[in-house]
């Protein structure tokens, strides 16, 4: 099978399953496993900040954020297809009791400007309206088709959020994928954020894992907000290794998954009936609207996996997303898939 579905079905490289087998361990809730501690001290120095903690899923990183960056009551901002509000199932009113008030970004590709949120700040307002507590950014924007914000462009947001005592949070599960679509480097892409969370086992393809990273201070609260979540985990170096290897041979080999989903867009585009602005494809992430096309999304899905390849349905649109086991042979043969499935 293609699978075109997600960039977490990525399997373990040799090197990293290597140094998983071989990996020096202890008990991380005793903050002694070696492997997690160097894994966390790497994330730190490449995001240049403080201190940084390993966290079981990207959900839970984001989570503990809100968690410590709001009080209950609050209100969170965040653009309408943002992955905390859509995808991590109701948590932020769970565990933080906060709302979120989900924004329209004025540019197709939803990156916000602070024009889109400055509208719905609610600071030193009537007591009954809701405060503003956070605001959160997400690159690259999985549901926008991977499109992704600059350094420049995250920093005005942010000045001005701190302009107005708000933090930022960046969801920043793809922002390798941002930086090498950027050329800039992730600490200049998440510098002005006061914190960002990103995943190992995307487009980097580790097995397991994501990286919360922010002040000492706020690492120090996320670890005992983890425990309290039941994500104190023990010999995780095992995974941790997994992840040193994922950051040290994965970032060099996702410029080729980008040329992979831009040849895959650019086919779509010349189909009947389906929509993509193929110049827009920034990253690994393909959505391709068949609103217009003679089968739904559904069947289209359907009938790629019967030719062997794997895509998801997200109501009239298809995701496809490419990551390192998906060889430029698999693109052709997803493109003449698609080719014959809806022409
Ligand atoms: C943008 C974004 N943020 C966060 C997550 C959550 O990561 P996890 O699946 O590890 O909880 C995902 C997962 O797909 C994502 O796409």
């Amino acid at each position: 099978m293609i699978d075109l579905r997600s960039d977490t079905v990525t399997k373990p490289t040799p090197a990293m399953r290597r140094a998983m087998a071989d990996a020096e361990v202890g008990d991380d809730v005793f903050s002694e496993d070696p492997t997690v501690n160097r894994l966390q001290e790497t994330a730190a120095a490449l995001f240049e900040k403080e201190a940084a903690i390993f966290m079981p899923t990207g959900s839970m990183g984001n989570q503990i954020a809100v968690k410590l960056h709001t009080s209950p009551g609050d209100e969170v901002l965040i653009e309408e297809r943002g992955h905390i509000f859509n995808y991590e199932m109701g948590t932020p009113a769970l565990v933080s009791g906060v709302t979120i008030r989900p924004l329209r970004s004025a540019n197709p590709n939803g990156i916000l400007s602070w024009s889109d949120i400055q509208p719905s700040l609610h600071i030193n307002q009537p007591y009954y309206a809701c405060p503003t507590g956070l605001i959160c950014l997400e690159n690259s924007h999985n549901l926008a088709g991977g499109s992704v914000i600059n350094g420049a462009d995250t920093a005005s947001i942010c000045d001005k959020a701190h302009e107005n005592g708000l933090p930022v949070h960046l969801d920043g599960a793809r922002i390798f994928n941002a930086s090498v679509a950027t050329g800039e480097s992730v600490a200049e892409l998440s510098r002005p954020a006061d914190s960002v969370q990103f995943c190992l086992s995307k487009g980097l393809g580790a097995p397991v894992g994501s990286m919360l990273i922010g002040s000492k201070d706020f690492i120090d609260e996320a670890r005992v907000w983890r425990k309290r979540m039941g994500g104190g985990m023990r010999q995780s170096g095992v995974l941790a290794a997994a992840g040193l290897v994922a950051l040290e041979e994965s970032p060099t080999k996702l410029a080729v998954d980008h040329e992979h989903a831009r040849r895959l867009a650019g086919a779509a585009a010349e189909l009947p009936g389906v929509s993509i602005d193929a110049g827009m494809v920034q990253t690994n992430i393909v959505i391709i609207s068949v609103s217009e096309a003679k089968l739904t999304s559904f069947e289209i899905c359907d009938l790629l996996k019967n030719e062997g390849v794997l895509a998801i349905p997200f109501g009239s649109a298809i995701r496809m997303v490419t990551h390192y086991d998906i060889s430029g042979d698999d693109i052709d043969t997803a493109i003449s898939a698609l080719q014959e499935i809806i022409d």
